[in-house]
């Protein structure tokens, strides 16, 4: 069994900020520095460090060769990584000011995914494997529908949550990841109450699974039998930057190997607990040892 993660790759620029800038408001940042990130690279170095065989597929420009030398560091197989000059690799802008963030993204080469590629990729795996996917790529009712076909299982972490997502075959998705805007989003309801956004997930998609993160109230598994919650690891933060993918990746990783959702819930928590208290995205996560 592997995971095949086919997600973005950004490089971050990110700004400390005194506060976040107001509309007609310029304002110089306190430091800048550019990191490797995206939620498709983050989650592949959680899911690397957390001891899974992963596959990271997907696009960067003729600038990104650093991204492919930097997931062989942690030992992602970056084989379906393509590089070509149609576009230049996806990037963001990040503000961050007192522990938060805010993040403008420009898809670049993540956009420039098509179904050749797809076909590529897919032809290697197989039902046994896994693929992982987040909303930061183009093409993604084709991968979902053609994953699917295969047998594979399917996981989506549903960010960013956008109304694109509901042109996917969401019915092909085994196990949906999402925060609790996302979650709400998803189910189409305007709520920040978690019973009510949790009631609804299950109303809108019998018979799928979710992992819902909800900040400080902890995280929960569900599905139409079970319910289990997961309390966070009380630290503080200084960047909360891919602590969602950190989540995401360690407890998949811990799903996949021993099938005890408590237990890798609990290694997620404390695997995102420590990406908050440094800065940065893919940086932050942190090794199994770690832990
Ligand atoms: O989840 C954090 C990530 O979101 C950042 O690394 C940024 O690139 C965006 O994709």
């Amino acid at each position: 069994m592997a995971v095949l993660n086919f997600g973005s790759l950004n490089y971050d620029h990110v700004y400390e900020m005194d506060h976040f800038t107001q509309p007609k408001e310029t304002q110089s940042s306190l430091s800048y520095i550019r990191n490797f990130g995206g939620k498709g690279l983050n989650q592949s170095i959680a899911l690397a460090k957390a001891g899974v065989d992963v596959f990271h597929a997907g696009k960067v420009g003729n600038d990104g060769q650093d991204f492919i030398d930097y997931l062989k560091k942690y030992h992602v197989d970056t084989r379906y990584l393509v590089k070509d000059d149609a576009q230049a690799t996806g990037h963001a802008i990040i503000e961050i000011c007192k522990g938060q963030n805010r993040i403008i993204l420009h898809g670049g080469a993540n956009q420039d995914i098509d179904e050749g590629q797809i076909d590529e990729t897919l032809k290697d795996f197989s039902k046994e494997d896994v693929l992982l996917v987040q909303n930061e790529i183009s093409s993604m009712s084709y991968l979902i529908e053609k994953a699917h076909e295969k047998g594979m299982m399917i996981v989506f972490n549903t960010a960013p949550m956008n109304e694109k997502v509901f042109s996917y075959p969401l019915d092909k998705v085994d196990l949906f990841i999402v925060n609790e805007i996302e979650g709400a989003g998803l189910a189409k309801i305007e709520t920040d109450d978690l019973e009510k956004i949790i009631e609804a997930l299950k109303e809108t998609y019998p018979d799928r699974k979710f992992v819902l993160t909800a900040g400080e109230s902890g995280s929960f598994y569900f599905d139409k039998d079970t319910c289990i919650r997961q309390d966070i690891y009380p630290v503080e933060a200084v960047d909360t930057t891919a602590a969602g993918d950190t989540f995401t990746g360690y407890f998949l990783a811990s799903y996949l190997k021993d099938k005890d959702v408590k237990k890798a819930l609990d290694l997620a928590a404390k695997a995102s607990s420590i990406t908050v208290q440094g800065k940065g995205a893919a940086q932050s996560i942190p090794e199994i040892s770690d832990l």
